[in-house]
């Protein structure tokens, strides 16, 4: 997949242009403090939301037209925003973070690269910190789609972080952008 491709031809099915419903009920529910990354950010709208739930917040995609819109669209935050790869973070990234906020990164990878993505985590997140996500539950591709989101089963989600994390808080969330209704898991992981 040439992410960048997709952002300078503007095919970004996946963008709602606001931030997740799921990730905004679980911030206004739980006081969240500190450094966040958030990975595979594309156009910043959970950076914003993150930011706005007082997050010391950092984007990170690497497909440089998404940081320059993303930048573009909320200039407030521009400097919070680079380009990269989750998968060799710069050393200014590494171990800095207390939360990472997943949405939907993970579920645009292929199945090959999801554990180059868990180990962009271990190398992004301190030990104690929270894994967030909003994981995009795909059990089945309709005949004829190939994915992104590629086929991901709650079991995947466990095997991907059986260890060195734990569960603390998992639920089918009741809020959803339309179309996502029961596709998705908020569940958050702490790293040991
Ligand atoms: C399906 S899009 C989701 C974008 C955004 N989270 C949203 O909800 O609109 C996946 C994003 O992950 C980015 N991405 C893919 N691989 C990456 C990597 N190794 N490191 C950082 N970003 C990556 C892509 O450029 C793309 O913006």
């Amino acid at each position: 997949m040439d992410w960048d491709e997709a952002y300078r031809k503007g095919e970004v099915f996946w963008d709602k242009g606001a931030p997740s419903p799921v990730m905004k009920q679980y911030l206004d529910r739980h006081p969240v403090r500190g450094r966040a990354l958030v990975p595979g950010c594309g156009h910043a709208h959970e950076v914003v939301l993150a930011v706005g739930h007082g997050l010391d917040a950092t984007g990170l995609d690497i497909a440089p037209t998404a940081i320059a819109e993303a930048r573009a669209l909320y200039p407030a935050i521009a400097g919070r925003l680079v380009v990269g790869d989750l998968f060799n973070p710069a050393p200014e990234l590494r171990g800095a973070f207390d939360v990472v906020l997943e949405h939907t990164c993970m579920s645009g990878l292929p199945p090959a690269l999801r554990a180059s993505y868990r180990h962009g985590i271990d190398l992004t997140l301190r030990h104690g910190g929270l894994l967030i996500g909003v994981w995009y539950i795909n059990p089945n591709l309709a005949p004829g789609e190939e994915g992104p989101p590629f086929p991901f089963h709650v079991p995947d989600l466990t095997a991907l972080f059986a260890d060195g994390y734990e569960i603390v808080a998992d639920y089918v969330p009741d809020v959803a952008f339309k179309g996502r209704e029961g596709r998705e898991r908020l569940r958050v992981l702490r790293r040991k």
